[in-house]
C-alpha cells in the first residue's frame, strides 16, 4: 500500500533540489527493496538520537547537521518519540519542511516508545509524532523495543490498522530477537514486518547474528544502529582520550571496564589496516555491515561528521580488507 504523500510545505525550498550535490563521489545513495517490493529504503541513513543535551546551542548544531545531510543527499532520517522527548522529531520536521520538494524524496522513520504499546497509546503516539514532524504519514514506523508486559497480540493489529489507513509506509520493529519477531509476525494479517533495527557493528555482533539470519530468510531488512560503536570505529578514544561517562552508559557492554582495553586495541589494529589500504576507518566499519546485508544508521552530531560519513561510504574497501577487518575485530591477530 502506498501511503498518501505528506502535505507539501507552504514554505519554499531554500535551495532547488537539482542544486543538491551528490551524496558521495559515487552519486546518489542506493535504494534497497523492502520485502521484495520496490527499492525505496536508502542504504545508509542519519540517526538523530545522541545529539547533545538539547540546549539552544545543541539544537542549532543539530539543525545544521541535518541541513548538511539534506544538502549532501542523505534521505533516510531515523528518529523516535523518545529522542529528546520529541525534540529530535521537531527539529527534523523543521529542517525538512525548509527542503520540501527535494529529490530523491525523504525517507523518514520514527518509533513508538516501549511505554506506548497499547492500541490507544500507539494511535496517540503516532499522531503526536506526525504533528512534530509536520507530516500526514511516516515512511517507516518501528516499535522501539518490546515490552514483555504488553502482548504483541494487542500491539500488532493496532499498528496494522494505522498502516491500512496509510499513515505508515513500512512497518518495523527494533531490538526484537527471533522469538519476538515470530510472535509479532503471527499477529499481522495483510501487513508485514519489513525492517528490524538492532545494534550491530564489528565489535557488537554476537546477539545480532541469529536475528540477521532470521531476517535474511524472511526478507526483513536489518538496520544496524551504533554502526561506528559510538565513534570508536571513527577513530574516537584511540589516542588515550578516556570515553565519556555518558558514552560508557550508552554502550555499557562495549565500554565496560574489562572489555574496553581489548576493544580499543582491536580498533587500533583496524585503523592500521584502513590506513594501509588508504581508507578511513569508518569505511571499513560501514562496508563490513553493507557486505552483511545491513543498512547502517549512523549518528553524527555535527556537520563535519556528515562529510566524514559520506567520504567513508564513497570509499570502496576490497573483500580482502573486509575479511581481514572481520578477523581483527574477532580477535584474530595472525
Ligand atoms: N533502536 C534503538 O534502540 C537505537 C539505539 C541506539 C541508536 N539508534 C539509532 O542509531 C543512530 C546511531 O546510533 P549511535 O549514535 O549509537 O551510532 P554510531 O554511529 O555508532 O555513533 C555515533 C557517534 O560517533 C561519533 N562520530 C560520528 N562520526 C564521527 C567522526 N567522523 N569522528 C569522530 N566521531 C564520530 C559521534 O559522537 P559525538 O556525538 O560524541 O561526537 C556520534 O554521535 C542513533 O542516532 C539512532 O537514530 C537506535
Amino acid at each position: 500500500m502506498t501511503p498518501p504523500r505528506p502535505k507539501p510545505s507552504a514554505r519554499r525550498p531554500r535551495r532547488p533540489a537539482e542544486a543538491t550535490p551528490p551524496a558521495s563521489g559515487g552519486g546518489p545513495i542506493e535504494l534497497l527493496p523492502l520485502a521484495a517490493g520496490p527499492a525505496r529504503h536508502p542504504a545508509i541513513g542519519l540517526g538523530l538520537w545522541g545529539l547533545g543535551r538539547w540546549t539552544p546551542e545543541d539544537e542549532a548544531r543539530t539543525k545544521a547537521t541535518i541541513a548538511r545531510a539534506v544538502e549532501r543527499g542523505i534521505r533516510w532520517f531515523d528518529t523516535a518519540e523518545v529522542y529528546g522527548a520529541g525534540r529530535s522529531e521537531r527539529l527534523l520536521g523543521d529542517v525538512l519542511a525548509r527542503a520540501a520538494g527535494a529529490t530523491p524524496p525523504f525517507y523518514v522513520a520514527t518509533k513508538v516508545s516501549w511505554e506506548h504499546l497499547r492500541p490507544a497509546q500507539i494511535r496517540a503516539a503516532l499522531v503526536n509524532s506526525l504533528e512534530r514532524l509536520g507530516r500526514t504519514s511516516v515512511d517507516e514506523y518501528l516499535i522501539h523495543a518490546p515490552d514483555s508486559r504488553v502482548p504483541l497480540a494487542e500491539t500488532m493489529p493496532a499498528l496494522e490498522a494505522l498502516w491500512k489507513e496509510g499513515r505508515i509506509g513500512a512497518l518495523g520493529v527494533s531490538n526484537f530477537g527471533v522469538e519476538e519477531l515470530e510472535e509479532a509476525e503471527r499477529h499481522l494479517g495483510e501487513a508485514r514486518i519489513v525492517v528490524n533495527q538492532v545494534r550491530y557493528n564489528l565489535f557488537d555482533r554476537d546477539e545480532a547474528e541469529p536475528v540477521r539470519e532470521y531476517c535474511r530468510r524472511r526478507g526483513i531488512l536489518l538496520e544496524a544502529y551504533s554502526p561506528l560503536a559510538r565513534g570508536v570505529l571513527a577513530g574516537r578514544y584511540l589516542d588515550g582520550r578516556p570515553a565519556a561517562a555518558e558514552v560508557r552508559r550508552r554502550l555499557v557492554r562495549l565500554f565496560d571496564a574489562e572489555r574496553l582495553p581489548e576493544v580499543l586495541d582491536r580498533a587500533r589494529a583496524l585503523r592500521a589496516l584502513a590506513a594501509e589500504a588508504e581508507l578511513p576507518l569508518a569505511a571499513v566499519a560501514l562496508h563490513w555491515l553493507r557486505g552483511r546485508g545491513a543498512a547502517p544508521v549512523v549518528g553524527a552530531s555535527r556537520p563535519e561528521q556528515v562529510d566524514d560519513l559520506l567520504a567513508a561510504w564513497a570509499a570502496q574497501p576490497t573483500a580482502a580488507v573486509l575479511d581481514r577487518a572481520d578477523a581483527i575485530a574477532r580477535g584474530d591477530r595472525a
